[in-house]
């Protein structure tokens, strides 16, 4: 059975005070009691070896960098390499958020090769994948899905696939307050663990977590998370307030 996680993605959002409230009142109400399930931190760049130091009693809870260099080291001013992430104890890292697509213009080929780069420094890559309004409307969704997941991840051998985790996110949902219907993630998710399946095998498939994001929040979390090929989400907004978070964290049992 795949492990479920409740992951945070904060993006470009809070100072340092900010972060270190936030993270003192997630720590107050974390309500992880299962070991098949894990809290995920995803905070800028500048935050995360204060977060690994203030976490690190918290077996269950890891932190995550929101992307890394697709470079080892060198003359690259401003970036900041897997080797450096996995130096600081972070343990985990989102490769591939559609906003890095869209806004940065990263390309599937870069992508590939953070993902490589990640597992060679032992994070565990989360793998953003999602299609557009215009991609979902022209009924392209299940192709686009396919080709992100063959571009990005199905280069990997088994072994280093089963290091990955997948975030589903049709970008239509993120930050937007439209969540896909539990029909549609649901579809979605089995789609992707299908194709999963396919490349690699059942167990594989079966053992990958698949992460549902875009407007996941305290209210629609619980539906979601029941889903059969929902394992859990990756939050944006919702994220940012430790209750509605808490929240979250507990549809886990759900
Ligand atoms: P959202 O963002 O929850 O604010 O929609 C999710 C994400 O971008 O990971």
């Amino acid at each position: 059975m795949a492990h479920k996680i409740a992951a945070a993605n904060w993006k470009m959002n809070g100072d340092l005070n900010f972060v270190k409230q936030l993270t003192q009142e997630l720590l107050a109400n974390q309500t992880i009691i299962n070991s098949n399930q894990s809290l995920l931190l995803a905070s800028p760049f500048l935050y995360l070896h204060e977060l690994v130091e203030a976490t690190k009693n918290y077996k269950q809870i890891n932190i995550a960098a929101q992307n890394c260099a697709q470079y080892t080291s060198g003359a690259y001013t401003g970036e900041v390499s897997a080797d450096m992430l996995a130096s600081i104890g972070v343990t985990h890292v989102i490769i591939g958020h559609s906003e890095r697509r869209a806004l940065f213009g990263e390309t599937d080929a870069q992508l590939a090769i953070k993902v490589l780069l990640a597992i060679q420094n032992k994070l565990k890559p989360v793998f953003c994948i999602g299609e557009t309004l215009a991609q979902r409307e022209a009924n392209k969704h299940f192709n686009i899905i396919e080709d992100q997941l063959w571009h990005g991840l199905f280069q990997l051998s088994e072994a280093d696939f089963s290091q990955c985790i997948v975030a589903y996110e049709p970008v239509w949902a993120i930050g937007t307050g439209v969540t896909a219907t539990p029909e549609q993630a649901q579809e979605m998710h089995a789609y992707i663990r299908g194709l999963i399946a396919e490349k690699y095998n059942d167990d594989v498939a079966q053992a990958t977590s698949i992460l549902y994001g875009g407007s996941c929040n305290e209210k629609n979390a619980a539906t979601l998370f029941s889903l059969p090929d929902v394992d859990g989400g990756l939050v944006g907004g919702a994220s940012l307030k430790a209750e509605s978070f808490a929240q979250i964290v507990a549809a886990l049992n759900k």
